[in-house]
């Protein structure tokens, strides 16, 4: 084992490099900026250039682009008949996922962001409850001490007679003692409490520290379509765990300035965990969550996204709504608390969008 990938609850490799500001400085009064005055502005970021993502990317504000100010108005120069989604591409359309009539092997996708609040259990949750919507079979797994996924399902932390921490350092505890039924038909839920930060530390003495997810996951490939870990906000040993069980991962980012800095130790992080520990593992997609289309930020943070990740982003992006702190409080997904609401629509669209990129094809 390569000793970069992190022990313990250390993180990986050293840190992001700092992100530009988003507007041009050269716009906002070019006299404070003399070394770069005399260069020619960057040139646009290829599309799909991961590694650049945290690099500076001179982002110019054109009048145009300014006076976008309505909801998803379209790009300047975009033919009128061409509808384009919010992320300023068109958008596609998305089948209507076809019934299944069994179930397995599962696809296991990390929910991972080392950024706190950015929408990795709120994803977890209401994806997993969409795609149980559409008929297939999801487990969800805690795999954060924070026991917010468990929390957001109604379960108590302090009532929990088994988590799985004991699934986890116990050998003769089973998968099938541990699961419990998230309240939503065809949809399970491996819970998690504070007694899961303790495995971290003591996962570090085991053999093969880092495939211990993997192997208590492995029984429960066969019974499920997709299985769904909600990770830590932390590139510590259960998120390489979480990445070396998974073959794909999806990375929600909130639509916000500063949510960008630190995806490149993110990426940095996946492409070890891809070398090392598990060749399979694939991004299945970067997801703009708490998206406000009516502020210049955010369409620009969102145009920034797709420059950088290009079709790694997905089309569907989350707005943000007090409906989705409402309906933790309520403990259950937004697709059953308010169903109809364009919270949950957006969420059913991700699952067409994830069954269409990576499930059904
Ligand atoms: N689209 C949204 N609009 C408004 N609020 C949201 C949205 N998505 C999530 N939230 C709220 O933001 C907060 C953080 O969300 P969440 O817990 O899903 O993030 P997280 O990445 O899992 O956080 P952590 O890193 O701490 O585990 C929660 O209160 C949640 O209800
Ligand atoms: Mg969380």
């Amino acid at each position: 084992m390569n000793d970069s990938i992190s022990h313990g609850t250390g993180s990986i490799g050293s840190g992001a490099a700092e992100m530009p500001p988003l507007v041009d400085p050269a716009r906002m009064g070019g006299a404070a900026r003399p070394a770069a005055s005399s260069k020619p502005s960057a040139p646009a970021v290829p599309t799909g250039d991961h590694d650049r993502v945290s690099e500076p990317i001179p982002f110019t504000r054109t009048e145009a682009s300014s006076a976008r100010d309505t909801v998803d108005a379209p790009l300047p120069g975009a033919p009128a008949e061409v509808k384009l989604g919010p992320t300023g591409r068109p958008m596609p359309v998305l089948p209507e996922p076809k019934p299944v009539s069994s179930h397995g092997p599962a696809r296991v996708i990390a929910m991972c962001n080392q950024k706190g609040g950015v929408g990795k259990t709120t994803t977890t949750i209401n994806l997993g409850a969409a795609l149980a919507e559409y008929g297939r079979k999801v487990l969800l797994v805690d795999f954060d001490p924070q026991g917010s996924l468990s929390v957001g399902l109604g379960l108590n932390p302090h009532d929990m007679e088994l988590s799985i921490y004991n699934l986890l350092m116990e050998r003769d505890v089973t998968l099938d003692e541990v699961v419990v039924p998230s309240g939503v038909p065809g949809m399970d839920l491996l819970p998690s409490n504070i007694d899961l930060s303790a495995a971290e530390v003591q996962l570090v003495h085991e053999v093969a520290r880092e495939q211990t997810l993997a192997r208590i996951l492995a029984p429960a490939g066969k019974d499920y379509d997709v299985i769904l870990i909600d990770c830590q906000p932390s590139l510590g040993l259960l998120t390489v765990n979480a990445l070396t069980a998974s073959d794909g991962v999806i990375v929600p980012l909130e639509c916000e300035y500063f949510a960008l800095r630190g995806v490149a130790l993110l990426k940095t992080t996946i492409d070890k965990v891809t070398e090392r520990l598990n060749p399979r593992l694939t991004i299945d997609g970067v997801l703009g969550t708490m998206y406000d289309g009516r502020t210049l930020h955010g369409r620009e943070v969102m145009e920034r996204l797709v420059q950088a990740w290009g079709d790694t982003v997905f089309h569907t992006v989350i707005r943000r709504t007090v409906k989705f702190s409402d309906s933790t409080v309520a403990g259950e997904p937004i697709t059953t608390y308010a169903g109809s609401s364009a919270g949950a629509e957006a969420y059913r669209q991700l699952a067409r969008e994830v069954l269409a990129r990576c499930l059904d094809g």
